[in-house]
């Protein structure tokens, strides 16, 4: 069979076919060390160039006077238009003898990182490449770093350019000796070192008489010798849920959650649980365009199916199956990272976390120590980490989040971190640390998984009442008048044909709290009783206003726990003394007319998409 080869692009057209192994192996190493030309030789040299291919990249050469390169090929298959091909970073998709390979050549750090995290495509393996007359440089000592920080265990280096060393046996000894120390002191031990010349095809599929010194395997031997991480069919089912997709057919309420699956399989009439929300429902059917639907997808594959009963799910969620290991939800998490960013990651600041579909504002809490990867120079404690520096941190995010570990699912348990729109950072979640949520979400979860789901879809119900459920939270300091703005509210609304209800903190402590002692402790017992009475009456359709004096930070994040989070609106009504500012939705003075802050209010619930039809 001749091997084909495929140019594929950021959203991954890769041809999959499921009985052919595959696997994804980065390609790193310092700068010129010939990354590209080890691709670009590799192709050429086992026939997985398309026709006449290569002799036309050396006829260009030969008019436009440049010395033909290897590498040019890679560049020359980017510009395929003509198979409708286009690329960000190159990402070669080759069929060899034994199994397809999925090349990752990264030009930088940032695309060796976002080839080592993100993108449908994430590496099993990594092939180090180091410049025999250079030796080993910075780059080759960072690249080996994040392999080993972002869980990659398997890796071969190839000892490149010999030919510029007259392929001394020496010479080879001395850096192979060299760069493997250093990676053991880093914990990682290479399958192989491997001596080659890119440029000339030398060890690279088959031996060569140029180092009649070497017994060993070739570059495409150390390929084949590589296992994908583990068979994604004995690994915990895990699809970051992209979009949720609605069929527009008349009477036709379907909606199909689609993603990417990342390991294990999925069947009709599986038991699915999502993550963060702790959501449960089974699948009705797998869909498929065009086509029929399939019996089975397995990881890798793009994936839409439609849900026994209908569940509010957002992008972000991670869907797994009950009865097998779960995710852990945190809003803590304990990581080694990277930092790529020419600004220091330092405690305090806002960024982005990208972990599977999810993105979540986040921020560093402490750093436990940076070192440089270069020089493995550490710095501890430290309060920042700089370019190129490792750290292990803990990060304190802004909502909770669905990771794994890498031992249980690497694609879910790999992040980035944004700063101001770019890729700063990567890293790898060693822990899921306790948050002071994590008692009440344990609830939540449960109660979630248990949930009975009725005949009548939420969506029906929000068509009828035309509004979204919704739990206006009304509160401030203890001078000022809420119940009295809160009550006008709910009879604004229902005067407007709303399905609306008020609840006071009285009706709450001595009813369903009539159990706990109205004291401190107990504090956190009654907002979780509440957001739960909370809970429910969303899930009846109903906009809730809730009048509840001081709550705080901690407070509300709790009642967003037990509560649906994108469904809570909060107000503070300010009284006359000063005080701290509020991380709310709106804020009304208590002075201010009762016409004025109604209006404010009904228009902050038009501009969240609470009220529809609303004159
Ligand atoms: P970046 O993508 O810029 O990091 O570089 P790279 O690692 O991809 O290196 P590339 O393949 O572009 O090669 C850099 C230079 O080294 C080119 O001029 C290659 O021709 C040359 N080169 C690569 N491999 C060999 C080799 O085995 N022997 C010799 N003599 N030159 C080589
Ligand atoms: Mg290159």
């Amino acid at each position: 069979m001749l091997p084909r080869l495929y140019v594929s692009g950021g959203t991954c057209r890769m041809p999959s076919s499921p009985s052919r192994e595959r696997l994804s192996v980065v390609i790193g190493g310092h700068v010129d060390h010939g990354k590209s030309t080890l691709v670009g030789r590799l192709l050429a040299d086992s026939n997985a160039l398309p026709e006449g291919k290569l002799e036309q990249v050396r006829a260009l050469c030969e008019r436009t006077g440049r010395p033909f390169e290897y590498a040019f090929l890679l560049d020359a298959l980017k510009d395929e238009r003509s198979q409708g091909i286009t690329i960000d970073t190159a990402r070669v998709f080759f069929t060899a003898p034994r199994r397809d390979y999925l090349l990752l050549d990264a030009p930088g750090h940032v695309e060796f990182v976002r080839n080592l995290v993100t993108g449908a495509a994430r590496a099993d393996a990594a092939l180090l490449v180091i410049d025999a007359q250079e030796g080993v440089r910075d780059n080759s000592r960072r690249h080996g770093y994040l392999i080993g920080l972002l869980g990659i265990r398997q890796l071969a280096v190839v000892i490149n350019k010999l030919d510029l060393v007259e392929y001394s046996e020496a010479c080879f000894h001395e850096l192979a000796g060299e760069y493997t120390r250093f990676l053991a002191g880093i914990g990682l031990t290479p399958r192989q070192v491997i001596p080659a010349s890119a440029r000339e095809g030398v060890n690279l599929i088959g031996p060569s008489d140029r180092i009649p010194w070497y017994h060993g395997p070739t570059v495409l031997d150390a390929l084949d010798g590589f296992a994908p991480n583990r068979p994604p069919a004995e690994a915990p089912f895990r699809m970051p849920v992209q979009d949720v997709y609605k069929f527009t057919g008349d009477g036709d309420d379907r909606r199909i959650v689609a993603g990417s699956i990342e390991s294990g399989t999925l069947r009709r009439g599986d038991e699915l649980v999502f993550y963060p929300s702790g959501k449960r429902a089974r699948v009705r059917t797998l869909e498929a365009y065009p086509g029929p639907a399939p019996e089975l997808l397995a990881a890798g594959a793009a994936a839409g199916f439609t849900l026994e009963e209908q569940l509010y799910l957002t992008r972000g969620e991670l869907a797994t199956r009950a009865g097998e290991p779960r995710p852990a939800v945190s809003t803590r998490l304990r990581v080694g990272l990277f930092w790529l960013g020419a600004r220091p990651l330092i405690t305090g600041r806002d960024y982005l976390l990208k972990l599977g579909t999810a993105r979540v504002p986040v921020r560093v809490e402490s750093i436990q120590r940076s070192l440089d990867a270069a020089s493995l120079t550490t710095r501890s404690p430290a309060d920042n980490v700089l370019r190129h520096e490792i750290a292990e941190c803990v990060l304190e995010l802004g909502r909770p989040l669905a990771s794994d570990t890498v031992a249980l699912s690497p694609g879910t348990a790999r992040f980035v971190i944004v700063d101001e729109q770019e890729i700063a950072g990567g890293g790898l979640v060693h822990e899921a640390l306790a948050d002071p949520r994590l008692p009440v979400r344990e609830k939540v979860l449960l109660r979630n998984y248990k949930w009975e789901t009725s005949f009548i879809p939420a969506e029906l119900r929000s068509e009828r009442y035309r509004q979204q459920p919704t739990l206006v939270l009304i509160t401030g300091p203890r001078e000022t008048d809420r119940k009295h703005l809160a009550k006008a509210l709910e009879a604004r609304l229902f005067e407007a044909g709303h399905v609306v209800y008020y609840i006071g903190m009285a009706n709450v402590l001595y009813g369903v709290d009539a159990d706990l002692a109205r004291e401190a402790a107990n504090r956190a017992e009654h907002l979780r009783r509440l957001a739960e009475v909370a809970n429910l009456l969303l899930d009846a359709g109903v906009i809730l206003v809730v009048s509840a004096a001081e709550l705080e930070h901690d407070d509300l994040e709790l009642i967003r726990t037990a509560a649906p989070p994108d469904r809570v609106l909060t107000v503070w009504l300010s009284g006359s003394g000063a005080e701290g500012t509020q991380n709310v939705d709106l804020t009304l003075e208590a002075g201010a007319p009762l016409d004025q802050q109604l209006e404010r209010l009904r228009a902050l619930l038009v501009a969240r998409g609470a009220l529809r039809d609303v004159s």
